[in-house]
């Protein structure tokens, strides 16, 4: 009984010793870490869970400097880490109002695929998602296999964000944290030079000013206690959007 007491402080020392290690590392109060720590690992055991029940693997996250991409790409590109399903819940709430069968919907940096096949069980059915790494893709449409998405559903593209022209027409854009200020101003561009209207939705959006920069209008912004979770709507060129 003695040892397990002991057992039991020793772990909460420790517990408590990192998180206030990252705490200074990031410069934020110990509470502050405390709560971003308990919603990654709570996030964590529900992705993980929820993988497993749709079948997918979409958890395991890749570094930058072990994506599969040129340099010259690599240098703009974040780490693959897949939105929590929580997130994603949250989000896909609120896109209730929208036509999902005539709507593309746009995953920029889609890595292994999971806010695809979640848009997917929220009933959208044209499905796009774009993202440099190769591998990355190939686990993406495996993982739209599993779920019995087709290619014709949902297409895929090995191409840089820079590169890519969105389809014409009404479009939802989703990105969370794919890259930085510079890839994403082309990115922002790419989109205004294309025909139709464009819904944005922005998550950890720490680079609101440039969605400004590109004519995008903020239709409202959710916050999260862990700020990379937040998330902001964006709107390009239609006043009927304002629906939320
Ligand atoms: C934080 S992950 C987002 C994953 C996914 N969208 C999700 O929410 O689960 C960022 C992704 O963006 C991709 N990426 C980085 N630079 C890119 C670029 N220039 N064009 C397209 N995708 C890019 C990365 O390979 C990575 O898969």
């Amino acid at each position: 009984m003695i040892l397990l007491l002991l057992a039991l402080i020793s772990f909460t020392c420790a517990l408590c010793f990192f998180i206030w290690e990252k705490s200074q590392l990031f410069d934020r109060s110990f509470l502050e870490q405390l709560v971003i720590e308990y919603y990654r690992s709570k996030y964590r055991l529900q992705d993980f869970l929820r993988d497993q029940k749709n079948n997918i693997f979409s958890t395991s996250r890749v570094k930058v400097q072990n994506l599969s991409a040129p340099q010259f790409i690599k240098k703009h590109a974040r780490a693959y880490e897949p939105t929590p399903y929580a997130v994603l819940d949250r989000i896909f709430d609120k896109l209730s109002f929208f036509d999902k069968t005539e709507l593309a919907f746009i995953d920029y940096g889609c890595g292994r695929g999971r806010t695809l096949n979640v848009a997917k069980a929220y009933g959208f059915k044209n499905l796009q998602g774009l993202d440099i790494d190769a591998h990355l893709l190939q686990s993406c449409q495996n993982n739209l296999a599993r779920n019995g998405i087709t290619n014709f559903e949902a297409q895929l593209f090995h191409i840089s964000a820079d590169d890519y022209l969105p389809p014409e027409g009404d479009k939802i854009i989703y990105m969370y944290n794919p890259f930085d200020e510079e890839m994403l101003r082309s990115a922002l561009n790419n989109i205004k030079q294309t025909q139709g209207e464009a819904f944005l939705i922005y998550v950890n959006p720490v680079n609101q000013r440039i969605f400004k920069e590109y004519g995008a209008e903020l239709v409202r912004h959710y916050d999260h206690p862990y700020e990379d979770y937040s998330f902001s709507f964006f709107r390009m060129k239609n006043d009927s959007w304002v629906k939320i």
